[in-house]
């Protein structure tokens, strides 16, 4: 696994530098593994997510979109297997007191042992790994650590207690006065809210099967080992649709929404190198089949997007504790049945990391004469969270004047942005750190003329328009 540390590192402070991402409560030092996005960052966060949501709900004739609430009653959860199954094994140092998951601590062994060019070494580790956490032996994993001679990063001990399962949900208290005050937990994924909807949603918009409810929102996850900045969060967002299937279909949509949703991350520009799926060995405890879309991130290939069969597992347990009847009748089979699921699950937020990651460049610009650089970020133009700068040359003669017509003319149709300070290379560069695909500049020559420049963010090529085309040109070019 190839991983380039350093440009990860130069990716999270230009995150914090540009107004994308700050660490959450940072006055206080910060709250670890949860962060804000800034004032680029929720634009280009916004942009993502109703790029998903178009595709799935506006493309996609049979998929409909919900808002369900962050809070569900406690029995959700204890029907979608949540209670009893959410958790992962972990493993406690004794010297420095500090846990790991047991998977992490393992993995990361794997990636040092390919780094030292023990690639199969590295491969077998992880293939026992897999076949020990499919079995939840949990003696054999702890030998694996220590015949490993793994290591706590701080204590430096090999010193483990046994492996043990912490459930990842968090819990609150719902009621103002404590004795009546009901324990109920944050959701930890956002498909819940569409299986408790699943009626309401089919029989009120007449859904017929197949069909799919789609939603985005935050889920909650006590990660122990939260860390690479937004790819373990323990706030964050997802992206899920679940897709109601006649019982037997299920392999022929599994493989369809795989498809499907590789296309939409080459919709993004990205190279199909980029990407590989990675089937699961160890299948999550409602699913019959189910495997992960994987990004090669700078931190090297990780998961992106779960793609899970889940049978009817969901609706028929939420029937079973809600004694409420989840059928459907299907009027081309004269039957009524339980509806099979397949589900496609992507992190908002590890889908922003994968666009940043992409789009970040540092270019040598130096000439004979002198030393120059730049950082740009190539985001896909229809997802950059400013689409036009607006930059007059000059504070003065006029030019400010026009610069705000063309503002007015096109502010209405995508996010811009006006600036007159400073020299226009220097605002160029700020635009181009912040991946703004356009810049007009408003000169002297557009009061005699009335032509503007458009400088493309990705060339630094300039071409003279009239300035009554800057919106229609910008518009042709937000794809
Ligand atoms: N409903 C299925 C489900 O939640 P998952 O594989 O646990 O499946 C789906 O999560 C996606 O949510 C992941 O592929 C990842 O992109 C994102 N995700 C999960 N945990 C996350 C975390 N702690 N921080 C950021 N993103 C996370």
């Amino acid at each position: 696994m190839a991983t380039d540390n350093n440009r990860f590192q130069a990716i999270i402070a230009h995150c914090k530098e540009y107004g994308f991402i700050f660490q959450s409560s940072e006055i206080y030092d910060g709250l670890s593994a949860v962060y804000d996005y800034g004032q680029w960052g929720s634009e280009l966060k916004k942009n993502i997510r109703d790029y998903w949501w178009k595709s799935m709900t506006q493309m996609h004739e049979n998929i409909v979109g919900i808002d369900a609430a962050i809070f569900m009653h406690p029995t959700t959860w204890k029907a979608s297997g949540h209670v009893d199954n959410f958790s992962d094994p972990m493993i406690d140092n004794k010297d420095s007191k500090k846990r790991y998951r047991v998977d992490h601590l393992i993995e990361a062994k794997a990636d040092e042992l390919e780094k030292e060019g023990k690639k199969a070494e590295g491969d077998a580790l992880l293939a026992e790994m897999d076949k020990l956490l499919a079995a939840n032996d949990y003696e054999g994993l702890k030998k694996l650590i220590e015949d490993t001679k793994i290591k706590c990063s701080v204590s430096g001990t090999g010193n483990w207690t046994d492996v043990r399962q912490f459930n990842l949900m968090f819990s609150t208290q719902l009621g103002s006065v404590s004795e009546e005050a009901s324990e109920i937990y944050l959701r930890p994924e956002t498909a819940q809210g569409i299986f408790v909807n699943f009626l309401n949603v089919q029989k009120t918009g007449r859904m017929k099967i197949p069909f799919g409810i789609a939603q985005t929102g935050k889920a909650f996850r006590n990660e122990i080992v939260a860390r690479q900045f937004i790819f373990r969060m323990r706030e964050f967002e997802q992206m899920e649709m679940q897709f109601f299937i006649r019982p037997g279909s299920q392999k022929e949509w599994y493989e369809y929404w795989k498809e499907e949703r590789m296309k939409w991350h080459l919709s993004l520009g990205i190279p199909k190198e980029k990407f590989r799926f990675h089937d699961h060995v160890k299948l999550a405890h409602y699913a019959d089949a189910a495997c992960d879309i994987e990004y090669e991130f700078p931190i090297g290939f990780k998961e992106l997007e779960g793609i899970h069969s889940r049978t009817d597992f969901d609706l028929k347990n939420h029937q079973l504790y809600s004694k409420k009847k989840m059928q459907y009748f299907d009027p081309e089979i004269n039957q009524n049945y339980i509806p099979y699921v397949v589900e496609t699950s992507v992190g908002l937020d590890r889908t922003f990391m994968m666009i940043m990651s992409e789009a970040y460049t540092e270019e040598d610009l130096s000439t004979a004469e002198k030393q120059d650089s730049r950082v740009v970020l190539k985001l896909p133009p229809k997802l950059a969270p400013i689409k036009l700068a607006v930059l007059p040359l000059l504070k003065k003669d006029g030019l400010p004047e026009v610069a705000r017509e063309i503002m007015n003319t096109c502010k209405s149709s995508f996010k811009c942005f006006y600036e007159e300070k400073d020299a226009i290379g220097r605002r160029y560069r700020r635009m181009d750190a912040i991946g703004t695909p356009f810049c007009v500049t408003i000169d002297h020559q557009t009061k005699e003329d009335g032509t503007v420049t458009i400088r493309h963010r990705d060339s630094m090529q300039q071409e003279r328009i009239s300035a009554s085309q800057v919106r229609e040109f910008v518009e042709k070019h937000l794809i």
